[in-house]
């Protein structure tokens, strides 16, 4: 029986896609959750892409154990070196070195020839094996690549060291049954092929990103690139839930492959990318979707009560789906709070933990009854706080409002460290208190979706906040909690915001790297 090994990119390819960057801090936590999950590599970020992406990559390869650490770099000495000099603390390293091979990209974006950019594989793979014996190699955009040359490049780069062969579909393009032939093409055409996994990594533009890497894996690939939710570049890679299950629930068809995936973790892993991100999945998504196991007809109610199997094809259970979202009280203690965050994922510091605990007190005397879903909130507030230096930090606001009166808002707030205030009137409150926000900081971006609801089913219930903006081409999503809504909508709006400025930081230093003409 023979295992497939997943390798999660949420953390690079997923971390790339609008509206889904991460602070360091939150990237840790994903990182400790994808290694309890057991994926077998995380792909930590693109050491040479930005010193956000270096730093995650050091941090987590200092702190999270048990998973292979990789990091992407470009077919160049200096971006290999940053990837070695970032994972240097971890146990188990992986670089993962990468060169288009199609002739679009080698002709338009890399303006090199087929013979040099063979010739730049071959040294970046024997480059890199030059601090891990563990190397990756990609043929980017390996699905509208010239199949000889492609066979070419493959053989070299497992000449040169490379143990991992990936064949990315970058944009998406491929069909089922095409990837198959091209994966059978290699293991056919490639003499020194059983010499290295055969990895693939698909993108979901047509919709077919899982169907693709399972049809790949019954064609021979043993290595799947994924990610938590199917997050990742435009429409997203392959999602990993989707993979795992669909070789759990169909191992009879899969030849008994397995993975080393714990599902019982999945659900977990979802929410927490959700959490972070402030995005999150549609209902109906597979496996992980609120309404994933939802019985709403009576006939399927009848026939899920008199035995499951009759519309289950798996169970809640299976992938960690929660069964009462009831949890603390304000009798809780340290400890109960403590084992009930690390059943949901998150993984404090003791000193951390405190600032959590009193937070959690004050909380829980304003509300009976703690949910998982105020837990979260409150989690994530606490630790958004404490992790990359956030552009806008509101130190002080007030509102006035009434039946008789213009609602009229005074805003008093720091950007990157310069104190500003402002005042503005409104339709409402929560328009007077944006107003003022956007004067004070002479930033004007445009309101694509504003929701919020009360977080459970109390008058007592605390109220959240989620905002999707736009600012200068950038789209980025936020979220507030609290139990007074006009604060619940400025922490979102300031959330958007951050998340906004930061990915515009991120954005710059990636059109950066474009300018020197190779990613
Ligand atoms: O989609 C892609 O080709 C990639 C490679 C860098 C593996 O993300
Ligand atoms: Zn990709």
């Amino acid at each position: 029986m023979e295992r497939v090994y997943i390798f999660d990119t949420t953390l690079r390819d997923g971390e790339q896609a609008p509206g889904f960057s991460m602070t360091t801090e939150e990237k840790l936590q994903m990182a400790h959750q994808l290694a309890r999950l057991g994926v077998d590599v995380i792909e930590a970020g693109f050491a040479a892409a930005s010193k956000g992406d270096f730093d995650a990559i050091n941090l987590i390869s200092q702190e999270v154990k048990g998973s292979t650490i990789c990091s992407l770099a470009r077919a160049l000495e200096k971006d290999i070196e940053l990837a070695a000099q970032a994972l240097a603390p971890s146990e188990k390293k992986r670089i993962h070195t990468f060169i288009a091979t199609s002739e679009i990209h080698m002709k338009y974006k890399l303006r090199m020839s087929p013979e040099e950019v063979l010739e730049r594989a071959k040294k970046a793979v024997a480059y890199a094996r030059k601090f891990t014996n563990d190397v990756e190699f990609s043929c980017e955009d390996a699905t509208r690549s010239q199949r000889d040359f492609l066979y070419k490049v493959i053989e070299e780069a497992i000449k040169a060291g490379a143990t991992v062969i990936n064949i990315p579909d970058t944009v998406g393009y491929t069909v089922p049954e095409e990837f198959a032939d091209l994966i059978e093409g290699i293991r056919n055409n490639v003499p020194n092929i059983d010499k290295a996994i055969i990895s693939v990594h698909c993108h979901d533009d047509l919709g077919m990103a899982v169907a693709n890497s399972l049809m790949a894996v019954k064609h021979g690939a043993r290595q799947v690139e994924c990610t938590i939710n199917g997050i990742g570049e435009r429409a997203g890679n392959a999602a990993l839930e989707e993979i795992v299950m669909a070789l759990k629930v169909r191992r009879d068809f899969f030849g008994g492959l397995y993975t080393g995936i714990n599902a019982k973790e999945l659900y977990k892993t979802s929410r927490l990318l959700c959490r972070i991100t402030g995005s999150f999945v549609q209902p109906n998504k597979a496996v992980v979707g609120d309404n994933a196991f939802a019985h709403e007809s009576g006939i399927h109610q009848h026939g899920v009560l008199a035995n499951p199997l009759t519309y289950e094809i798996m169970s809640p259970e299976d992938v960690g789906f929660p069964s009462t979202r009831i949890v603390l009280g304000k009798h809780s203690g340290r400890h109960a709070l403590k084992s009930k965050l690390k059943e949901m994922g998150f993984e404090f510091s003791e000193e951390d933990l405190d600032r959590i605990f009193e937070k959690f007190k004050a909380l829980a005397d304003k509300k009976k009854e703690v949910y998982e879903e105020d837990i979260e909130a409150l989690v994530y507030e606490e630790f958004m706080k404490h992790g990359e230096e956030e552009p806008i930090k509101i130190l002080h606001y007030q509102v006035q409002t009434g039946d008789k009166l213009l609602p009229t808002a005074t805003v008093v707030l720091t950007f990157k460290g310069e104190q500003k205030t402002a005042s503005s009137v409104g339709n409402g409150p929560v328009d007077a208190i944006i107003k003022a926000i956007q004067k004070a900081l002479n930033l004007e971006p445009t309101l694509l979706d504003f929701s919020i609801k009360a977080l459970t089913p109390n008058t007592d219930a605390q109220a959240e906040s989620r905002l999707v903006i736009e600012l200068d081409g950038v789209r980025a999503s936020g979220r507030g909690v609290d139990v007074d809504i006009i604060k619940a909508s400025v922490n979102g709006f300031v959330d958007a915001l951050n998340r906004a400025l930061v990915r515009k930081s991120y954005i710059l230093s990636k059109e950066n790297l474009r300018k020197e003409g190779t990613v």
